[in-house]
């Protein structure tokens, strides 16, 4: 080893050791008869103090001279600081020098390698390798590194055996586009990068495997978001001889270990909600319940009078902000913008202030008088201090606007803090939804019935009938899992049987030939015996993120994609030489001009 301690280990009990450490230089500070040098590796900062009249000059001259993340190795002793600080973990310690080797030199770096950079996304995103140098992204990495560990610790304790699926698969449709590989072998014929080991894993249980895991990527071509990458990592997990209570049982115990032995956090047992309850209270399939803020429908308590936008509205619908009836009118109109941006969609926002004397004023005070307003607060269960805030419009769109309503307001009555968690099951999910024109899918999907989860989920048992008649309201053995507000997992109980199975892929549309040959290798399959199964698969991006305290799942991936999907870094995605675009028989030119 070319050291023998890290820059984050040293202690007063280590004073007067002869050590040897190798790392950065974070900095050099030269006062003239003192020269630091703040040494960093991955453990953490050591100050090496050269008092110039002790040391020899060419000693001191070499530390004045090393540049910022040059490589050094220090060979010296262990002394106590003269001034201490309790800023690093080393700090009432410092090493007197008596040899300083340059390993490698460095340029500037593009930013500073502090935790508060003066670099900016774009470029920390090029340069992520030194990007990586900083102790906040460290420390999200670390991070990873313990939850998988932890996870795979809960997963193996209860059986589950971890077993890799292949990369290069073909398509399995779970609600987005398939990146896909040209084969050179086979001209004219692609891979589908898998979206998730779906297929793979029910074949497991159809094999025996009884309990699978996998830590594995996951590839989507779909919009990105903060919460979106198009390869991101899952926790995919499948089950045989279970029921759904057995996997929410079981995926419950694993969060609440994670949570246990990553953070020290004691969670409650984790409430459900319908789906149909979480739209119609929160007005999102994902709600955030660290705090209440309701949904109240008012319909049957507003409309009649002279107001136009009400009495014409499919749904008037609002939410009571405990509180904030001082909201300031600046607030407001800031609200209401709000609601107005094309994002969100509303045409305006309606508030009443029921101020702490009682009164209560509203924005359509022309058509409502006090006591029309009373009867507002009364359905709202409002009291003194709190502000109505109303939308208005077409049922979806308009519970979909008031959704982000709340969550601003949640946000802006710091309702929303990062170390509270809340974590609950959302089940009962619709089996399937009406396509008309999502655009992250193929247009050819369009017009016809989709799987809200994935097509291999399971309708209710007492739903299965309402499969000919009514699909839309066939609700299915599927469930998710969130914690403040963001989907971390979600899965389903599966079907089993062919013909249950092809009954499914009919109603989505795919003829008998179609389902054949995309899906007959798992109907086939079904005929030798699969047990009943279930699983479900979490993003752990997105729990690391979480966990971290961060929006952005990015932060906690090594080497991420920008928004834009592109790896700023490597310069990818790339184009190829003519040369092996013959060999994969692609035709660039007939691809670019379509
Ligand atoms: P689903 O599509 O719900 O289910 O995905 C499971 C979880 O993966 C995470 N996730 C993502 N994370 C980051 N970037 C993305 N683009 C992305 N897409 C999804 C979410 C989500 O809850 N095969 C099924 C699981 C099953 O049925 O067992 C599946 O993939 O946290």
């Amino acid at each position: 080893m070319l050291r023998n301690v890290t820059c984050g280990e040293l202690r007063i009990s280590d004073i007067n050791k002869d050590v040897t450490l190798c790392g950065w230089v974070q900095g050099v500070r030269d006062k003239g008869s003192l020269v630091w040098i703040d040494l960093r590796d991955r453990y953490g900062i050591t100050q090496i103090t050269l008092e110039t009249e002790k040391l020899p000059a060419a000693l001191c001259e070499q530390a004045k001279k090393l540049g910022r993340e040059f490589v050094i190795q220090v060979k010296g002793k262990v002394a106590e600081r003269y001034s201490k600080t309790d800023k690093i973990e080393t700090g009432g310690i410092e090493i007197i020098p008596a040899e300083i080797k340059v390993l490698n030199e460095a340029i500037t770096p593009p930013f500073t390698i502090e935790d508060d950079t003066d670099g900016g996304d774009e470029l920390r995103m090029k340069y992520r390798y030194l990007d990586l140098r900083r102790t906040l992204v460290r420390k999200n990495l670390e991070l990873r590194h313990r939850l998988a560990i932890e996870t795979r610790n809960y997963l193996d304790k209860q059986n589950f055996l971890e077993v890799e699926t292949p990369v290069l698969i073909k398509s399995t449709p779970e609600g987005a586009r398939d990146f896909v590989v040209p084969s050179r072998m086979h001209a004219g014929q692609f891979y589908a990068l898998p979206q998730s080991p779906q297929t793979f894993k029910q074949l497991l249980m159809v094999s025996g495997f009884d309990r699978y895991y996998q830590l594995v990527k996951c590839f989507r071509d779909e919009d990105l978001r903060a919460d979106r990458q198009p390869e991101f990592t899952q926790i995919d997990c499948e089950m045989s001889f279970v029921e759904q209570e057995d996997i929410l049982q079981t995926f419950e115990g694993l969060v609440r270990h994670l949570f246990k032995s990553v953070k020290g956090i004691d969670i409650p047992a984790l409430s459900r909600m319908t789906y149909g309850d979480a739209m119609k209270y929160y007005g999102n399939d994902k709600p955030d319940i660290r705090f209440e803020m309701k949904f109240v429908e008012l319909n049957d308590v507003v409309k009649g009078k002279d107001f136009k936008v009400f009495n014409d509205a499919e749904l008037v619908v609002g939410i009571c902000a405990k509180g904030a009836a001082e909201y300031t009118r600046k607030q407001l109109d800031e609200l209401t913008d709000f609601v107005k941006r094309p994002q969100i969609g509303a045409t305006g926002l309606v508030y009443a202030r029921y101020n702490t004397d009682g009164t209560i004023k509203s924005s359509v005070d022309k058509f409502y008088n006090e006591e029309d307003l009373k009867k507002w607060a009364t359905a709202f269960n409002a009291q003194p201090g709190d502000l109505l805030l109303i939308l208005a419009g077409a049922e979806e769109k308009t519970r979909k606007a008031l959704s982000e309503l709340r969550l601003e307001m949640g946000n802006r009555l710091g309702l929303r803090d990062k170390n509270t968690f809340a974590c609950h099951w959302v089940i009962d999910f619709p089996l399937l939804e009406w396509n008309d024109g999502d655009p992250n899918l193929l247009a050819s999907l369009a017009g016809r019935w989709h799987a809200k989860h994935h097509p291999f989920t399971s309708p209710k048992p007492e739903d299965i009938e309402l499969l000919k008649t009514n699909p839309g309201a066939v609700r299915a053995n599927a469930y998710d899992m969130v914690i403040n507000g963001v989907e971390i997992g979600g899965g389903s109980i599966r079907i089993f049987s062919k013909d249950l199975q092809a009954q499914m892929f009919d109603i989505l549309g795919f003829t008998k030939e179609e389902a054949q040959k995309q899906f007959g290798f798992l109907m086939n399959a079904f005929e030798y015996g699969a047990p009943p199964h279930g699983g479900l698969a979490f993003g752990f991006d997105r729990l690391c993120s979480l966990f971290g305290g961060s929006d952005s799942i990015r932060d906690f991936i090594a080497f991420p994609k920008n928004n834009a999907g592109r790896d700023v870094m490597i310069d990818s995605p790339s184009e190829i030489h003519d040369e092996q675009l013959r060999e994969l028989s692609i035709d660039v030119r007939k691809s670019v001009s379509g």
